[in-house]
């Protein structure tokens, strides 16, 4: 019991596994966050850390099925409460079926949106209320929140423009208005505020080689610490 080589041995095995870091991107439509959050994860990778990335809504087989109810451009009867709950439920699978069990085994887990944007877009931009959304997200997420999330802070005309120019194909939620990409807007704001010490904001009104640059540099900085 006492060998030296046991001693080696046990404390190599009873050695808690360093879990992983959960760390979130957000931002309105057309902030640039799955071109800049997948560029920062594939550097990462590169450089050897333990990285997944994922997505939400999606993420996880089922979880995608209910993403593609939810924004499928046809389903103009959906109800506000409705999206919120699907949103809340693709979230639940997506955590569980991926997000922990990666955090488990000591891999980072780098996800474009979580439940911020829930608050901001259905709490503000749909106006069921932030603390109405966060109580229904507490039941999915029992509590599991981002060590550090990156905010990819861009004016909302700024983005619109680029969706607009950029893509082919629209989403229910790409269509919807000016005034409703500006709640959104105003709902991030809100969550920044209320979640200050979580936040990193990055400003995204610039080219994107820029933005890619501070959000690597962020998200480096937290998986080095
Ligand atoms: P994406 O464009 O980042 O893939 O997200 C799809 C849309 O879903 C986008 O318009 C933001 C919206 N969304 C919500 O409204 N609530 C949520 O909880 C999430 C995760 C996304």
């Amino acid at each position: 019991m006492g060998s030296p080589f046991f001693l080696r041995f046990e404390q190599c095995y009873n050695k808690p596994m360093k879990k992983g870091k959960f760390i979130t991107f957000e931002g309105p439509d057309g902030s640039g966050k799955t071109t800049v959050s997948t560029a920062v994860c594939r550097r990462l990778e590169e450089e050897g850390y333990a990285v997944r990335y994922t997505r939400e809504p999606g993420g996880s087989a089922i979880a995608e099925q209910i993403r593609n109810v939810i924004l499928d451009p046809q389903n103009t009867a959906m109800d506000a409460r409705t999206e919120a709950l699907l949103y809340a439920a693709s979230r639940r699978q997506h955590l569980v079926e991926k997000v922990l069990p990666a955090l488990e085994e000591g891999i980072n887990v780098i996800s474009d949106r979580f439940v911020d944007s829930s608050l901001a877009y259905q709490g503000k931009g749909r106006q069921i209320g932030i603390e109405e959304v966060y109580a229904i997200n507490q039941f999915a997420i029992e509590g599991r929140m981002p060590e550090k999330t990156i905010y990819l802070d861009v004016d909302p005309e700024v983005g619109l423009e680029r969706i607009q120019k950029g893509r082919t194909y629209l989403d229910r939620l790409d269509q919807e208005s000016i005034e409703f990409h500006n709640r959104v807007n105003e709902g991030y704001q809100e969550v920044i505020r209320t979640y200050a010490d979580r936040m990193i904001i990055i400003d995204a009104n610039r080219n994107v080689e820029e933005v890619i640059e501070d959000s690597y540099q962020a998200v480096k900085g937290l998986l080095d610490d």
